[in-house]
């Protein structure tokens, strides 16, 4: 029986993150350059994004770029701009054919002029479209939104516009870059790491976090059921006992 299968329709979550990791080794390991691990990477983000729709997900985050792999070689950072260009160019017909929304979070004014125009593009164009949302995390760190955000806080309590007093966790999410989507229920990272690397700190506070040591190029579509089969294998008490949760 193939994890699709065993996957419960009326159990899944809303929203998958995931921190795409091992471009980089899967090439070292084929004696290729680093560039050539991103190209194949495109097929990690193909698999999952087909994967999530298939059974129904809303939203898949992908985390892309950090605004620590900055300090990447040049070379590296410059090739994995273009391949974002490239790559946006090449499917952004196919995903709005199949209804996917394109979506951004992180510091999109640092990437590359061309990188930029074609994202604005790319969201304008498939805005309508409902069948699932797409973000992409690019040049994106959880501190660097956190900041941002605290900054936007910090600038309309001073105009008066929100009492200090009044401030809760769902005024502060509403300044962040994820406003407008549910908090992911499943975190997956590829490439046998256990870390977070500064990812979505605030929004997955209860994620169920899921590892796994296939290298990104190699995540295919079963891993991706294999992940969501294992999310609701797991009982998820949000503080409380387990017989509350389950009466
Ligand atoms: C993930 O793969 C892609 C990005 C961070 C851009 P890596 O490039 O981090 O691959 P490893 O971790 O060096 O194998
Ligand atoms: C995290 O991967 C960032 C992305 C997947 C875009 P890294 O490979 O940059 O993370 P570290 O440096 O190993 O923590
Ligand atoms: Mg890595």
């Amino acid at each position: 029986m193939s994890y699709k299968e065993k996957i419960h329709k009326d159990r899944l979550p809303r929203h998958v993150a995931i921190i795409m990791d091992g471009n980089g080794r899967w090439a070292k390991n084929k004696g290729e350059a680093r560039a050539f691990g991103h190209l194949n990477g495109v097929n990690g983000v193909r698999e999952s994004l087909k994967a999530a729709t298939e059974i129904g997900i809303e939203y898949l985050t992908l985390y892309a770029f950090s605004t620590e792999n900055w300090d990447r070689p040049p070379e590296e950072v410059e090739a994995l701009m273009d391949l974002l260009v490239q790559t946006i160019i090449k499917e952004i017909d196919e995903l709005d054919e199949n209804e996917v929304s394109l979506q951004v979070i992180g510091d999109i004014e640092k990437l590359p002029m061309k990188c930029g125009e074609a994202l604005k593009d790319a969201i304008r164009r498939t805005s309508g479209n409902k069948r699932i949302t797409l973000i992409l995390a690019l040049s994106y760190s959880a501190r660097w939104e956190m900041t941002q955000a605290m900054k936007n806080l910090a600038i309309d309590v001073k105009n008066g516009e929100i009492d200090p007093k009044e401030i809760n966790e769902s005024i502060i999410t509403q300044y962040l870059q994820t406003r407008n989507f549910p908090d992911p229920e499943l975190l997956i990272r590829t490439s046998g790491e256990k870390r977070i690397s500064n990812f979505l700190l605030w929004q997955i506070a209860y994620s169920e976090l899921y590892f796994t040591e296939t290298l990104w190029p190699d995540f295919g579509k079963e891993d991706f059921f294999k992940a969501v089969h294992a999310f609701q294998t797991r009982e998820r008490r949000f503080g409380k006992i387990s017989e509350q949760v389950n009466s």
